[in-house]
């Protein structure tokens, strides 16, 4: 079997608590012999402004480029707030996103029966909900130059973003919410503002045209983002592949965490261009949720949105779909069993902490694997 070499940025907040629980995972799979791999760690976000001064030095970018996957835990907290823009924690993420060339982000949401009481929504609205979010992740607003704070001549100051699209960053950002939709129930719903936007409009014009040349089996529907973001809270099973861009995408993805329950919940995988030749892609796995500077340190957080990272990058980077598979039953039979981390319980006195649900999801692998 292929030995894989991981690098994993455990960085502020929750990451460190969560991260530890991914490594778990990743022991017993080595202990039962689906997986090799070797790990390394570096520093990511404030931990790494700590130490050198920049949330993200070059040396881990060079060592996340050679990684066959990143694994991410959450950057950010109070205590660098103050620090300044160009290396405040969450620089670090779109740096990485940028020099490792992670253009498609596919967030997943799944609504468990277990946790359907969980959600803000209906029970019947979320029961078996499995749509999946491909957001464009290294161009538009984010990263679009003028991104400045200039003075004006009568001494205001005028803050300038600026969206940016290609024909070639939508098609390829389209392509792969196409391919992944003919492997689930092949519907793509385009998310865009034609309406308002000049980029909206080259976003609907190019998925219509690449539709047409190369997917028409593929059933697709225009969906402009503020009537997606109703429909989202109405009705969202009607949904499977939805693609759109970084911002949309951005604000999207955590309307669709909202109903599985909790952003606990909801893992993701940054992914980019395939290399021709190796047949290898840069990745970076990494849970939706943020550092959680409220509950770090207390052991409390739910590492399910971690392990459930682990197994995208089973299926998208090391093409074990089976274990894959393997990981996302046991999360979904410990929710069965009832267990519960407090973000997904109104009974807090019964929650169990960050530990005891590594422990759970590493105990139902191993029943599972036999
Ligand atoms: C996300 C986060 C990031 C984003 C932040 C932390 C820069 O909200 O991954 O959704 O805006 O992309
Ligand atoms: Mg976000």
């Amino acid at each position: 079997m292929n030995s894989f070499n991981l690098l994993l940025l455990a960085g502020d907040g929750v990451g460190p608590e969560v991260a530890a629980e991914l490594e778990k995972t990743l022991s017993t799979l080595a202990e039962l012999g689906l997986f090799k791999f070797e790990l390394e760690q570096d520093l990511i976000g404030g931990a790494a402004y700590d130490v050198h001064g920049t949330p993200l030095a070059q040396a881990t970018v060079d060592h996340a480029k050679a990684a066959d996957a990143v694994f991410m835990g959450a950057v950010g907290g109070p205590q660098w707030d103050h620090v300044a823009y160009d290396v405040r924690p969450e620089a670090a993420i779109l740096r990485l996103r940028k020099d490792l060339g992670l253009y498609a982000n596919l967030r997943p949401a799944i609504g468990y029966e277990a946790l359907a009481d969980q959600s803000s929504l209906k029970r019947d609205l979320v029961a078996g909900l499995d749509l999946l979010i491909v957001r464009e992740l290294t161009g538009g607003i984010y990263f679009s130059e003028p991104k400045e704070i200039v003075v004006l001549e009568d001494g205001q100051r005028r803050g300038v973003d600026t969206q940016i699209y290609t024909t070639s960053e939508i098609e390829r950002i389209a392509s792969v919410a196409f391919e992944l939709a003919r492997k689930r129930s092949n519907k793509v719903s385009s998310i865009d503002k034609r309406n308002v936007m000049k980029t909206g409009q080259l976003w609907r014009e190019t998925a219509t045209a690449l539709h047409t040349a190369k997917y028409p089996d593929v059933e697709l529907e225009h969906i402009l983002a503020d009537n997606c973001a109703m429909q989202l809270v109405r009705q969202p099973k009607k949904f499977d592949v939805l693609v759109t861009d970084n911002l949309f995408g951005d604000v999207l993805s955590d309307i669709a965490g909202a109903l599985t329950g909790s952003l606990g919940m909801l893992p993701s995988a940054a992914l980019g261009e395939e290399d021709l030749q190796t047949k290898r892609r840069s990745a970076m796995y990494e849970p939706v949720h943020g550092s959680a500077p409220d509950i770090a340190g207390k052991g409390v957080a739910n590492p399910i949105a971690m392990i459930g990272s682990l197994a995208m990058a089973l299926r998208y980077s090391m093409g074990l779909e089976d274990v894959a598979n393997l990981v996302d039953r046991a999360i979904a039979n410990v929710l069965n069993k009832g267990l519960r981390t407090r973000d997904i319980t109104f009974d807090l006195t019964k929650a169990i902490g960050t530990r005891e649900m590594g422990d759970a999801i590493c105990r139902e692998i191993r029943t599972l694997a036999q």
